[in-house]
This record gives C-alpha cells, sequence and structure tokens, in this order.
C-alpha cells in the first residue's frame, strides 16, 4: 500500500506527572525512568469522533486526495462513547464522504491502526482510497485511584490516507505480520469498567512479540532489521522500545518517539508518532520504513514500507 498523506489531533488539555502525584502515591521521577512519559493530553469536551475528525481532516488535506476518492473509512479503537452507530459511519457523514462505501471501527487495541492498515491494504484500489484512522479517549476509561495504570494513558487521534502499491513497484517489497492470542477475563464487562492490566505479562508480551514481528516482518521483505531506517512502533513505554532495540542490535535512534509528551493513546499511538516522525522530516523518500502495535487482546502487528 501506499501512505499519501497523515494528520493527527490532540486535546487542549494536559496532565503532567506532578498533576498525578497529587491524585495517587506516586512521582515525576518514577513515573520517568519507569516509561518515559512526562505528560499526556486528556480530553475535556473533545470526544473519539472529534479528534478522529480532525486528525482525518488533516491526512486528508496533506494527502491532497479528493473526498470522492474515498472508499473505506476504517476506525480503530477502544473508547467510543457508543457502539453503534460506528465512528467510521459519523466520519463518512461529517466529513461529508460519498455514501457508498464501506465504513465500520475495529478493536484491536494498541494494534487497532496497524490491523487497519492491514485490512486496507487488502481492499484499497485506484479507483478508491481508505481513510484509516486510531483515535482515543482513553481518560474515560481511566481508574485515577489506580498508579498502576492512570499513569501511562493519554487521549488524541492519528490517521492516515491509505492508496494501493504502484503497479510498478517491485514485488517483494511488502510485509505484513500479525498475532493475536486471547488473554484475560472473558466474563462480561460493563461498559463503565475501566482499564485492567497485568503489566508484568503486557510488558513480556510486548517485547517479546514486537521483536518478533520486526523479524517477521522484515524477513517477508527480503531484509534485515539493521536495514531499516525508521521504526514507529506503539508508545507505551521508553523501556519495551529501548529492549527491542537492544536485542534486535538497531540504534535506538532509529525509532521514533514521542511517548514523552503523549503516553500511551492505544490505537491512536502509531498514526500519531507517525504524523510526527512525518512532519519532523524523520522520514525521507526511499526510507524503508517498519510500522509495529502490540497491546490488549492480546494483539500485535507490523507492517513494512517504503517511503516515496
Ligand atoms: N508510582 C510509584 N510506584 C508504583 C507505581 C506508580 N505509578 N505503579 C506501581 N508502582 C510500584 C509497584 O506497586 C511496585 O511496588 P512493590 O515493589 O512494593 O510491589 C513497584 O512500583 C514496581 O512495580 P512494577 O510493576 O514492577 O513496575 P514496572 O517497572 O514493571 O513498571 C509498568 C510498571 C510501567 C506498568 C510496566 O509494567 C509497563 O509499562 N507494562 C506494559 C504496559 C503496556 O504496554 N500496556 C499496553 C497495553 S494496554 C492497552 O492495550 C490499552
Amino acid at each position: 500500500m501506499r501512505i499519501l498523506g497523515t494528520g493527527s489531533a490532540a486535546p487542549k488539555g494536559v496532565l503532567t506527572n506532578d498533576m498525578l502525584a497529587e491524585m495517587v502515591d506516586t512521582s515525576d521521577e518514577w513515573i520517568r525512568s519507569r516509561t518515559g512519559i512526562k505528560t499526556r493530553f486528556i480530553a475535556k469536551d473533545e470526544t473519539t469522533l472529534s479528534l478522529a475528525r480532525e486528525a482525518a481532516e488533516r491526512a486528508l488535506e496533506a494527502s491532497g486526495v479528493s473526498r470522492e476518492r474515498i472508499g473505506l473509512v476504517v476506525c480503530a479503537t477502544v473508547s467510543n462513547e457508543q457502539r453503534c452507530p460506528s465512528l467510521a459511519c459519523f466520519l463518512q457523514r461529517d466529513l461529508g464522504l460519498r455514501e457508498d462505501i464501506l465504513a465500520f471501527d475495529l478493536n484491536a487495541a494498541c494494534s487497532g491502526f496497524i490491523y487497519g492498515l492491514i485490512v486496507a491494504s487488502n481492499l484499497v484500489s485506484e479507483e478508491s482510497y481508505a481513510l484509516v484512522v486510531g483515535t482515543e479517549v482513553l481518560s474515560a476509561l481511566t481508574d485515577y485511584r489506580d498508579r498502576e495504570t492512570c499513569i501511562l494513558f493519554g487521549d488524541g487521534a492519528g490517521a492516515a490516507v491509505v492508496a494501493p502499491r504502484p503497479s510498478t513497484a517491485a514485488s517483494g517489497s511488502a510485509g505484513l505480520y500479525w498475532v493475536s492470542e486471547a488473554c484475560g477475563n472473558d466474563e462480561p464487562l460493563n461498559i463503565t469498567d475501566f482499564i485492567h492490566m497485568d503489566g508484568h505479562a503486557v510488558f513480556k508480551f510486548a517485547v517479546e512479540t514486537l521483536i518478533g514481528n520486526i523479524r517477521a516482518v522484515t524477513k517477508k521483505a527480503g531484509l534485515e532489521p539493521s536495514d531499516i531506517d525508521l521504526f514507529v512502533c506503539h508508545q507505551a513505554n521508553e523501556r519495551i522500545i529501548a529492549s527491542a532495540a537492544k536485542r534486535l542490535r538497531v540504534p535506538l535512534e532509529r525509532f521514533f518517539m514521542n511517548l514523552a509528551q503523549y503516553g500511551n493513546t492505544s490505537a491512536a499511538s502509531v498514526p500519531i508518532a507517525l504524523d510526527e516522525a512525518v512532519r519532523a522530516q524523520a522520514t525521507k523518500p526511499g526510507n524503508k520504513v517498519v510500522l509495529a502495535g502490540f497491546g490488549g487482546g492480546l494483539t500485535a502487528g507490523a507492517v513494512y514500507l517504503t517511503w516515496s
């Protein structure tokens, strides 16, 4: 697939580590040293839809693609305020997209944007491009009495306009890889339940699958991890990314990170980081790029692409 344009949006509210230290027994030093997070954006008036709309508008503008050309909207989220109509249907309406298109939400937690790209890569055509969005208001699902989770999460949205590969592209230069395994409590949850997490188990899963997926996706593209110019991974914890970089023997500078400012925004994290990397010109034409996500479900996936 080709990514033609990216966009992102963050709410106006900012929650600092010092502010959290007034709410639970924690400190700026603990949070920064264990996670790398300094601040996170928190929605006040914003919703998953308003953030998604802003990010999508920016992605459409950056791509120069007309709204008539969009034939698919995939909206990845775990925190949409209502189940039906889907956020994707609201986006179709609010962005003034055609009505004869596919529009649906996708829940793969923090891997949602990667799964969305994988779905889009199979459905786009020259006549019909895709808008893939990750949007979250995780603050609504966060228990601000639980210091093990409330320090991690933030709100925001990111989006990308996706087109098929050019017919001239050499074969073997693309790669997709994914993993899904059920893990956790299978009792029905109330919609009002907060996020619960076994931090240690998720950490271990994250490092192992991030390494495994990066190896698998680069192998599928006929490359080694060390050939990759830029990695944009799910922004959960600096230590997860640093351990993966070390074990893959890739310099940490090749891993774009913005989690210090955003925290973990689940499905929004990869597209926000990708948009910031693009706008900071961290990726140049011809660069080999890997996007990788992992998270609740459990889910994980990686996508290899060439930046052009
Ligand atoms: N402030 C101060 N102390 C704390 C805090 C806090 N916020 N949270 C936990 N502690 C304490 C613990 O109680 C423990 O104390 P003890 O030794 O007296 O028992 C001590 O600090 C160490 O706790 P650990 O859990 O070992 O800390 P760790 O270094 O593993 O960091 C963390 C915890 C940050 C949650 C880490 O495990 C992590 O990042 N896990 C992955 C999370 C993730 O990636 N989630 C993504 C998926 S979520 C989704 O999909 C929506």
